[in-house]
């Protein structure tokens, strides 16, 4: 049962201000301008001689993974990407000492994720875990890592888990940062940013009526796409699985930059765009991007700090670098009711299972 709430899935949205609140527990340090992971098993020197990050994960984790990947770049300076653990894992990749490892996991029992670090430890990579389940087997894999003390998700689409992931990438990147080039402004601004996050969600959840109305109308679409650039580009790939997973409504996430590439030939009254558009240094790029869709007639959603044009949520302020974090969740109130909307078994979607164990 769950606990008052229609669904799991319901609840664990709703339980995102105290899952970050988790998360941060303790380890940020307002004097040194940084954060504190006890499990890191990573000493300062070895941090400082970390070449590239390679972060691996399946599905939701993984794009909690490509947000992480940017904010080490950003904040930390040095190269990081993401992949999935399941292709990982069949292409025989090298393994170099100077490359760091992440493997993302709320189960911690995924079976490509633990492959993929079994593999990566036989042939000597350093793999940190940031992993939901204490204790699972992931966890036990790792040579070091971080919990996301999310507490149990029940719903098979992963909503808090898939935050709260984001929120220890944050704090990896700060810790990273301030070993290396991040000014103690930045890293004060970023412990700050971090501090009001929850807050900052809690507003957010209050728009759920707004959006379960909007949600009830896109749902009786066929297809929707999804776009968004740079920071706004793991967002869309995130919130089109969702959609897809509980509505299955067909849902396509493209780069903002790559619509002109292509899939702007499918662009028409009957397909609606959904557009990630936070006030940063993009702003003029995604207005001019969605000039294009509007001028083909095709419906527009916008998530960001303002209002820009008729459909649009807006969600607070956020410190850019972290707006990954916030801007996802309005979305995942929107996959939630889409799916109430038509009827579907929200916490456990057809063909799903919550961890995949198997091949
Ligand atoms: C998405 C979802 C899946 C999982 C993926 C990885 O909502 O639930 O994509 O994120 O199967 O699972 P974990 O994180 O347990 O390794």
């Amino acid at each position: 049962d769950a606990e008052g709430y229609t669904h799991f899935m319901r609840k664990e949205i709703h339980e995102q201000p105290g899952a970050v609140e988790r998360a941060l527990g303790g380890r940020l340090d307002e004097r040194f301008h940084t954060a504190h992971l006890g499990g890191l098993n990573l000493d300062a020197r070895e941090a400082r001689g970390i070449r590239r990050v390679k972060i691996l994960g399946c599905g939701s984790a993984y794009y909690a993974g490509q947000v992480g990947a940017q904010l080490i770049e950003e904040l930390a300076r040095i190269p990081a990407d993401a992949e999935p653990a399941s292709e990982f894992r069949y292409r025989n990749p090298v393994v170099e000492p100077d490359t760091l490892y992440i493997a993302v996991s709320q189960s911690g029992e995924t079976y490509d994720t633990l492959v993929a670090v079994q593999e990566l430890r036989r042939k000597g990579g350093r793999v940190l875990g940031v992993v939901n389940a204490v204790g699972s087997a992931i966890a036990r894999e790792c040579d070091g890592g971080v919990y996301l003390h999310a507490g149990p998700e029940i719903a098979v689409a992963s909503t808090k888990a898939y935050t709260s992931q984001a929120v220890v990438f944050a704090l990896l990147a700060l810790h990273l940062g301030r070993i290396r080039d991040l000014s103690p402004s930045d890293g004060r601004r970023i412990c700050e940013g971090l501090r009001r996050l929850p807050g900052q969600i809690e507003e957010i959840l209050k728009q759920e009526d707004r959006i379960a109305a909007l949600a009830a109308d896109l749902a009786t679409y066929r297809s929707m796409l999804f776009i968004g650039r740079v920071r706004g580009w793991p967002i869309a790939r995130e919130s089109a699985q969702k959609l897809k997973e509980v509505s299955y409504v067909h849902a396509e996430a493209y780069p903002s930059s790559e619509l002109k590439h292509g899939p702007l030939a499918l662009v028409n009254p009957e397909l609606p765009t959904v557009a990630i558009v936070p006030d940063d240094d993009l702003l003029d790029k995604n207005q001019s991007t969605l000039g294009e869709i509007r001028a083909r007639r095709g419906r527009v959603l916008t998530v960001g700090h303002r209002e820009l044009g008729d459909d649009s949520l807006v969600v607070p302020k956020s410190e850019p670098e972290l707006d990954p974090i916030l801007l996802t969740i309005p979305l995942q109130l929107l996959a939630y009711h889409a799916a109430v909307a038509l009827g579907n078994d929200v916490d456990k979607p057809r063909n799903l299972a919550k961890s995949v164990t198997v091949e």
